[in-house]
């Protein structure tokens, strides 16, 4: 059965985009816009799987569906939803959830980690966390996409997907491509205050750079961002601090001015201030047109939300015969026309 999609990712809504995210997900998906035909989101469902405020989930769910807008997403160029906004996926979900066996679910990693952070936190973990990826898997099948772009931390969710397929298509009927993960070259953007690690907000604000945050603050953690310590290391490697920068100045579409670096360092050069200097500079230039589309699309808020119910009305469509196939393979009626 052909794709209706070809490439499909979604993004939780989870506060402000970090340089992590944009270099690591979004650059890339504003890449793909243009070259294939391509869905992309927010999961306000998948947000309510750990606790969470009402208010705060409404409100993040549109700044980051400008946040995306922002970062170069179009609606005009790629379909651009609310997941909320298509229901479907929950009644596409239930119906997974009910051919899925319980250990393919209660076996996965994440599930185990969040469940374990959520108790450690003194609260008890949901019902929906352990469904969470088979509200994933819902996501992905509904529009029959070929390609997921997701980091390796998704794909034992986007094998689950798989399984969910096969194993709807052998015992119901054959409607479901079974997706496959787009490992493009990310790049691992670090921490700056400690780049032995990811840059990740669950880490504490030292350890990332948001896209949108004001120049400034940009300058500033670039400027404290950890390099050697101590002596450099003595086999004539970068320390990870550095090799941190030099993949900024990379993804920046500053790769010529890294090369200069790289050649310095390796003659023995340890001055790490210039390349903080160009890092900022080139992080700050960058972002500067993304901060700019923001303040716009923040002042036409209302029309960046009906916006988004006219796309996910669309999505709608596409995913009510999806559940129109799957209502009558399973056996549920018909929905009335
Ligand atoms: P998260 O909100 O952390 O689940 O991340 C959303 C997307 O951004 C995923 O596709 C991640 O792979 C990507 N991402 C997050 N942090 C980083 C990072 N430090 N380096 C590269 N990619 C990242
Ligand atoms: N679980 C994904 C993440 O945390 C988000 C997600 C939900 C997703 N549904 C999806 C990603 C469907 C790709 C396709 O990053």
């Amino acid at each position: 059965m052909p794709a209706t999609f070809d490439v499909l990712s979604l993004i939780q809504p989870s506060g402000d985009l970090t340089l992590g995210n944009y270099f690591g997900a979004v650059a890339n998906w504003v890449r793909l816009q243009d070259e294939q035909r391509c869905l992309f989101g927010i999961v306000d469902y998948h947000a309510m799987t750990v606790p969470f405020q009402p208010s705060k989930l409404r409100q993040r769910t549109w700044d980051m569906a400008i946040d995306l807008q922002a970062c170069g997403l179009d609606p005009e160029r790629c379909l651009l939803i609310v997941q909320s906004l298509v229901p479907e996926h929950t009644e596409l979900a239930w119906i997974f959830a009910c051919i899925t066996p319980y250990s393919w679910a209660a076996k996965m990693t994440q599930f185990k980690d969040k469940s374990r952070q959520v108790e450690a936190q003194g609260a008890s973990y949901s019902a929906g966390l352990l469904l969470y990826p088979i509200l994933q898997a819902a996501d992905i099948l509904m529009y029959k996409a070929a390609h997921v772009p997701v980091g390796g931390d998704q794909d034992q969710h986007l094998e689950l997907a798989r399984d969910v397929a096969r194993v709807f298509n052998r015992e119901y009927a054959d409607i479901f491509p079974e997706p496959t993960p787009l490992h493009t070259e990310a790049p691992k953007i670090l921490s700056p205050a400690d780049p032995t690690r990811k840059m990740s907000k669950s880490l504490g604000s030292k350890h990332v750079i948001g896209v949108f945050d004001d120049p400034d603050v940009i300058r500033r953690k670039v400027k404290s961002a950890v390099t050697d310590t101590g002596d450099a290391p003595a086999d004539g490697a970068l320390s990870p601090g550095v090799e941190g920068l030099l993949t900024l100045l990379d993804v920046s579409g500053c790769a010529d001015e890294a090369q200069g670096f790289r050649e310095e360092y390796a003659r023995g050069n340890r001055r790490y201030a210039p390349l903080k200097e160009v890092v900022g500079d080139a992080l700050v230039a960058l972002t500067d047109p993304m901060r700019e589309r923001r303040a716009a699309l923040r002042a036409g808020r209302k029309a960046v939300k009906r916006q988004m119910g006219e796309s996910s009305a669309r999505a709608r469509e596409i995913a009510r015969a999806t559940l129109a196939e799957v209502r009558e393979a399973t056996g549920l009626p018909p929905l009335p026309q």
